[in-house]
């Protein structure tokens, strides 16, 4: 990468530990510097960073976090209600931006960061990167050598009953901006982009079994609290190569024998791995055979985790970036989009190129 990549974190909760755990194992990556709202939570990151990674880090506010010389790209890791504000304030300084999945919690605010940045110059980069993994990656590869012919739909399903099974707060996940589309959605629309290009309309319905939920596990089990959005939602995606995907995601249903993700062509139908993860395996029922078998790793970042779309940015930049702000709207604008439609046809008006693929490469 020649130059080291400084990177200053804000938002310092759960996902955390994941990225810092990818940084570790890539040298050329250094967390300088760190900020949350609780700045007793970034003390105790900075000093275990200095611990962990051998440089020092520093616990500061985030106005000193955007005015440090020495913060190269900030990554927002912040909730999905402060993305847009933090977005903002880091382009404002004119540094570069990679947040967590959604871009913004709407498409107005989405909308502003990307003129802000266009205006300032600088990229915003957006999550999710596990489609950058050997799963997906290699699911394309197959699609573009032409392993099923000529792709014609595909299918998304992720169903869970719900994540206050397991988060201590999952207030969230139930307000605007959250629920299974907003939550989950990213991940299996980001890979359906990539995999079948960009899509030109969408038709929506969605449903909530349920006004409250209840806490499962940590201090507040036990507490209900209110459901704001639908936990169901159901959706059919025109892309513009004529393809079709149809999609559900759910925090209703208990479970699914279907596969995360499926691509049927002329030629083969493609089972392709859970898009939240980097890896798994992809088989391929190619038409007249018997059935699905395994295809070989043959494309993505080996051994990946939640950060190496950072670095994949940085080692190809000024080349537009696989996990481009683009891209982070279009996905946005589909899913909100979706979630208008109440079973009208809603053209789109953002689109994104289909982010170029990558080659088998070893990231560790
Ligand atoms: N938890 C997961 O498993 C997971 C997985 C993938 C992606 N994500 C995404 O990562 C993001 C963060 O999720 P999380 O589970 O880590 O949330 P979290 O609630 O555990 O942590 C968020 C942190 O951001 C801080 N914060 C919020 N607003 C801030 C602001 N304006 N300035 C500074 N700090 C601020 C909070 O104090 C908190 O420490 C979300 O966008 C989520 O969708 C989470």
């Amino acid at each position: 990468m020649g130059e080291p990549l400084r990177v200053g974190i804000v938002g310092l909760g759960n996902i955390l530990g994941q990225y810092l755990e990818m940084f570790s194992a890539l040298p050329d990556v250094t967390v300088v510097a760190v900020a949350d709202l609780d700045a007793a939570r970034a003390a105790a990151v900075a000093s275990d960073l200095g611990a962990t990674q051998g440089s020092a880090a520093r616990a500061v506010t985030l106005e000193d976090l955007l005015a440090a010389d020495d913060v190269d790209v900030v990554l927002n890791l912040t909730t999905p209600s402060a993305h847009a504000r933090v977005a903002l304030a880091a382009i404002a300084a004119g540094k570069p931006v990679y947040g967590e999945k959604p871009l913004a919690a709407t498409m107005t605010e989405a909308t502003e960061v990307m003129r802000a940045a266009e205006e300032r110059g600088v990229d915003v980069l957006c999550a999710p990167d596990t489609v950058l993994g050997v799963g997906i990656q290699t699911a394309r590869k197959a699609i573009d050598d032409g392993l099923i012919g000529e792709p014609i739909a595909a299918t998304a399903t992720m169903v869970t009953p719900g994540h206050e099974a397991w988060h201590p707060n999952p207030d969230f996940y139930y307000l605007p901006g959250g629920g299974p589309l907003m939550d989950m959605g990213p991940y299996y629309v980001t890979a359906l982009v990539h995999l079948l290009g960009p899509v030109v309309s969408v038709v929506g319905v969605g449903s909530r079994s349920r006004s409250e939920r209840t806490i499962a596990s940590g201090p507040r089990a036990g507490q209900s609290f209110p459901v704001e959005v639908d936990t169901h939602v159901t959706g059919v995606l025109r892309h513009a190569s004529g393809a079709v995907s149809t999609l559900v995601m759910s925090f209703d249903a208990v479970a699914t024998a279907a596969s995360h993700l499926e691509v049927h062509g002329t030629a083969g139908s493609l089972a392709v791995p859970d898009p939240n993860q980097f890896d798994g395996e992809v088989r391929l029922a190619p038409l007249g055979g018997d059935g699905f078998a395994p295809v070989t790793p043959s494309a993505g970042y080996v051994e990946a985790g939640r950060g190496i779309g950072l670095y994949d940015w940085a080692e190809n930049r000024p080349r537009s970036a696989r996990v481009s702000g683009e891209v982070g709207l279009h996905v946005l604008e589909i899913m909100e989009s979706l979630l208008n439609s109440e079973g009208r046809t809603v053209d789109l008006v953002t689109t994104a190129e289909r982010p170029d693929p990558v080659p088998l490469t070893m990231c560790r």
